[in-house]
């Protein structure tokens, strides 16, 4: 069951909205003891694996929604600036819906499993000379102007459907995380999970909301650094974004939760994305790893009070937003190649070291 089947009388659904869905949601929440550690003594910390969504990101959440009402409108086509997981997740959505997809993306800038997914899938790839931020504002223009639905977050069933991630975390824990954390990017997911937060308390089914803690990466920091960026950089290409469409929403989100959001270096990431994978066995691919990053920063700088010993522990979600294998390139590149040595026994005991 998807989770507009599952969640539906949250959702602007009828009995006459065809579902297109893969079965997406109902992702892990695994506990990081590793993480929590380093946080301190009186905290769990949890991940919320949406890598394990049919096309390996939180995206297919709000895709279900966003095609399923498409389909509902009579569209014929969808649309999407992506620097990736978008993309893959339209694609493949589209396909359910038997409907044409059209991909924008960043020539050069998405990873390589992003790409091969919206390929597969059969969309119609069109790479634009230019950063993603051109290439939405050249997707706005063409879904306003021709009858091609608009599937990127701005679409408000993408947070309709997003927002379902927030009701899982509450419902697995069975009860609200005092914090939780998120990369961001165009801003649609802190959107989504806060709007998610608030329509569960508002609906009597949790008492009290988490402080959002949003994590961008140093050098496409928009919103923290108060101006758009005109050329956007780092490592975590799913957030490479200038001037995120959902800016005030984020704003929102993180000023009514009493939060923060703060960005981290590419190094920062890397790490995050190493012990991730090395200490906890949970591989996400890097911008996943700017929230965990996030949480090691804002712990060395103190920001979470010390726990009381004998008092309930503190909670802290972390979303992973996408699978690993999204970017493989990255995980090779960060890390030694393995050796290559005679095909016998005493050479593989030597390398191996025992
Ligand atoms: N993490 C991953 C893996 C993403 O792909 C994205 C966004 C984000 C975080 C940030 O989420 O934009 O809602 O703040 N990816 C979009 C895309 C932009 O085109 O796939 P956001």
């Amino acid at each position: 069951m998807g989770v507009i089947e599952r969640y539906k009388e949250f959702l602007p659904v009828t009995e006459k909205t065809p579902v297109i869905s893969i079965e997406e949601g109902d992702t892990p929440l695994i506990k990081a003891d590793p993480i929590a550690e380093i946080v301190g003594p009186g905290y769990n910390v949890w991940l919320k694996y949406e890598g394990l969504n049919p096309t390996g990101s939180f995206k297919d959440r709000g895709m279900t929604m966003a095609v399923s009402k498409a389909v509902e409108e009579g569209s014929g086509a969808v649309a999407c600036a992506s620097t990736g997981n978008t993309s893959a997740s339209a694609a493949a959505y589209a396909v359910r819906a038997k409907i044409k997809c059209i991909v924008v993306i960043p020539e050069g800038a998405i990873a390589l499993g992003k790409l091969a997914q919206a390929l597969i899938h059969g969309a119609c790839v069109i790479a634009v000379k230019g950063n993603f931020d051109e290439a939405l504002k050249v997707v706005i223009e063409l879904t306003d102007k021709y009858p091609v639905t608009l599937v990127n977050s701005i679409n408000p069933y993408r947070i309709e459907g997003q927002k379902t991630g927030s009701f899982e975390i509450c419902d697995k824990l069975g009860f609200v995380p005092d914090y939780h954390v998120l990369p961001v990017g165009n801003a649609g997911n802190i959107t989504a999970y806060w709007k998610g937060y608030k329509e569960y308390k508002g609906a009597g089914k949790i008492d009290s909301l988490p402080k959002m803690l949003g994590f961008q990466a140093a050098g496409s920091a928009p919103i923290v650094d108060g101006h758009p960026i005109e050329d956007p950089k780092t490592i975590a290409t799913a957030i490479k974004i200038g001037n995120p469409a959902s800016w005030k929403q984020a704003e929102e989100a993180r000023d009514e939760s009493e939060g923060l959001i703060d960005k981290v270096t590419d190094d920062e990431i890397l790490e995050a994305y190493k012990f991730l994978a090395g200490k906890v066995g949970v591989f996400a691919e890097p911008a996943s790893a700017a929230g965990v990053a996030g949480v090691f920063k804002k712990a060395r700088e103190g920001f979470f009070p010390p726990g009381d010993k004998g008092k309930k522990p503190k909670n802290i979600v972390c979303v992973l937003t996408g699978h690993g294998l999204k970017d493989p390139d990255r995980a090779i590149k960060c890390l030694e190649s393995p050796p290559v040595v005679d095909a016998n026994l005493e050479a593989v005991v030597e390398a191996a070291g025992i």
